[in-house]
């Protein structure tokens, strides 16, 4: 559970950034309102006093009124410049902490690893990104109104109560203390009503989320009434609470209404009329004490109905806290040194790792040795992207280290570590920015010839060039969705431009047909040349020329040679290449 002090601690870091901007807004709101608020019950005070001592003689009275004349036009005029100014600097700060909140996010989230985001909705996290911020400012607009006012109001309002008479700086004292009494009994339950709520939202828009990312299948099968249905499901939990937070909030308003209605009848009213009949004030401090009172009872109301939105606005902050709580899976230690590579020799060292129960691999070992082609053969859900992600330090191991050259790789900085390592992946997905960019993602400073050599080699040139806007259209616009094949080719000349002396293919020429795949294979044979090579491919003929091939079977190695060596053996690979219809490996151990 994330407490309020964590929450508020995140928020006031980005608050002192702008330190001055704030400090001065909250000296203007600390003293504008307050003022506005008592100055008027005593220049009315003063003015009826004067009416009633200077009975019949105008002029006279007209001589006394000058100087609260002059006194409530000064300060109109201060509470204008000073609520206009407050704009400005209000207009300037926030969208600056809106957007330092956003971006620190937006870093933040960025550097989790792929299996964080695999697990998590990106439409959810950006929501969350955006509901902290929103949350932010509401928060600090609510700060600055009513909560520093009605506090300033109130402890003004006690001095300026005692000069008429004590007995009401007592009664408004007591009142303060019962009213916030009952709005702090009550708004506990409110927060949690609220918290309710704000999971009940949040799960809400996951599920609509998913649904829109998924409308492929739900038009496919024609499952538009199950998804309202199932929406609506969540819909239903999330209106409930909803209710549930508003009828608190107002049955707290029906105890603050009573005990208001006590109050100012009993007790400002009773009082002032007693001490008038005595002759203890006059007339003009009652109209006095009754406006302030007046005044003060709307921003203790005021502060009253919106102090639930106020723990509404931190419910949902609170949960979208808990993004910037979930620690950096993959962080580099402190002092984390570059990762320097020669051969390209990558060691597994007793390695253990497992996804939750699921144990995959226990005490490894394996050799790959600087320049070596090793091709990675198995079922599916053997575990051989898991192998090449662990190599890429996309998981943490739970036991042992892979050493790449003599250093282990949990000890190098991830963006050494990443540059010397090429992963053509089975399914890439690429930005929806134009195909140039795309191209050049893992080197931005690469120059024209290079990215057109490169995507010679990868074959993407030839379809590209034929696009009314060539490399400059944009991937996912009209004319320029790209088919499975083509996206993988335009993966394959971003990795040839990274030119890294790790090169990892991860099923990397699965949706090519097999004409297209005879043409890049020739392209990566030459760019495995010198080059420590991973293959994993489904198409065993594609790994006959590997040096080396290793076998995985629900994360073991169980059998490792050269083609020729393993065919020999008999085993679980001549099996599988026996099985191979046309070039491919059946999904399942038959
Ligand atoms: N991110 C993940 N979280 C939990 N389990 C996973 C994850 N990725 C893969 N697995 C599981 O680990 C096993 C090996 O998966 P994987 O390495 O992708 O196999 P392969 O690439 O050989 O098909 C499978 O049982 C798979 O379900
Ligand atoms: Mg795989």
């Amino acid at each position: 559970m994330i407490t309020y002090k964590e929450l508020i601690g995140f928020i006031w870091q980005f608050v002192r950034r702008q330190k001055w901007l704030f400090f001065t807004v909250f000296l203007i709101d600390s003293l504008t309102w307050p003022l506005d608020a008592l100055i008027w019950p005593y220049i009315l005070h003063i003015v009826i006093d004067i009416f009633t001592r200077y009975e019949g003689d105008r002029a006279a009275a007209w001589e006394a009124l000058r100087a609260p004349i002059i006194g409530g036009v000064c300060l109109v005029l201060y509470v204008e410049i000073a609520s206009r100014a407050m704009g400005f600097l209000m207009a300037k700060g926030m969208p600056k902490l809106g957007a330092d909140i956003r971006m620190a996010m937006f870093d933040h989230i960025q550097h989790h690893s792929p299996h964080y985001f695999n697990e998590r909705f990106g439409g959810a996290l950006a929501n969350k990104m955006n509901d902290m911020t929103n949350q932010a400012d509401k928060i600090i607009q609510q700060l600055f109104w009513p909560i520093v006012p009605t506090i300033a109001t109130c402890i003004l309002a006690s001095f300026f109560l005692w000069w008429v008479s004590p007995i009401f700086t007592w009664i408004l004292l007591i009142w303060i203390v019962i009213h916030l009494a009952v709005l702090v009994k009550f708004t506990r339950p409110v927060d949690a009503y609220e918290h309710r709520n704000g999971e009940a939202r949040s799960t809400l828009m996951g599920c609509i989320v998913d649904s829109f990312t998924n409308n492929f299948a739900v038009n496919l099968f024609y499952r538009f009434r199950h998804e309202k249905q199932n929406v609506g499901t969540f819909q239903k939990i999330e209106q409930e609470t909803n209710e549930q937070a508003r009828k608190y909030v107002v049955k707290m308003q029906c105890f603050l209404s009573l005990f208001y209605f006590v109050a100012v009848v009993f007790g400002v009213f009773g009082s002032l009329i007693y001490l008038w009949l005595r002759g203890n004030i006059t007339t003009g401090q009652v109209v006095q004490v009754f406006t302030t009172m007046w005044s003060i009872s709307m921003i203790l109301w005021t502060l009253g109905s919106s102090l639930p939105f106020l723990f509404q606005s931190f419910g949902i902050a609170r949960q979208a806290y808990s993004v910037i709580r979930d620690p950096q899976d993959l962080g580099d230690l402190e002092g984390a040194k570059a990762l320097k590579v020669a051969r390209g020799e990558i060691v597994f060292d007793n390695v253990s790792f497992h996804y939750g129960e699921n144990r995959l691999f226990q005490n490894k070992h394996v050799h790959i040795h600087g320049g070596e082609k090793v091709g990675l053969v198995g079922y599916t859900g053997a575990g051989k992207s898991t192998f090449v992600n662990l190599i890429l330090r996309f998981f943490p191991l739970h036991h042992g280290k892979i050493l790449i050259d003599g250093q282990d790789i949990a000890g190098v900085s991830l963006e050494s570590l990443r540059r010397q390592i090429a992963l053509i992946p089975q399914d890439p997905l690429l930005f929806h920015r134009t195909l140039q960019e795309n191209i050049c993602f893992g080197k931005p400073e690469a120059d024209e010839e290079e990215i057109i050599h490169a995507s010679k080699l990868a074959h993407c040139h030839e379809f590209i060039r034929n696009l009314p806007r060539g490399y400059e259209a944009k991937v996912g616009e009209r004319g320029t969705k790209l088919s499975g094949g083509e996206k993988q080719r335009i993966a394959i000349a971003r990795a040839i431009l990274v030119d890294a002396p790790i090169l990892i293919l991860d099923e990397a020429t699965s949706s090519l047909d097999s004409v297209t795949e005879k043409y890049i294979q020739d392209s990566l044979e030459k760019l495995m040349q010198g080059r420590t090579t991973i293959v994993i491919a489904h198409r065993l003929s594609t790994l006959s020329q590997m040096d080396r091939l290793l076998v995985f079977d629900k994360g073991k190695i169980v059998e490792e040679g050269s083609h020729t060596i393993l065919l020999a053996k008999d085993g679980l690979y001549a099996r599988m290449w026996r099985m191979q219809v046309g070039g491919f490996l059946p999904d399942q151990n038959i």
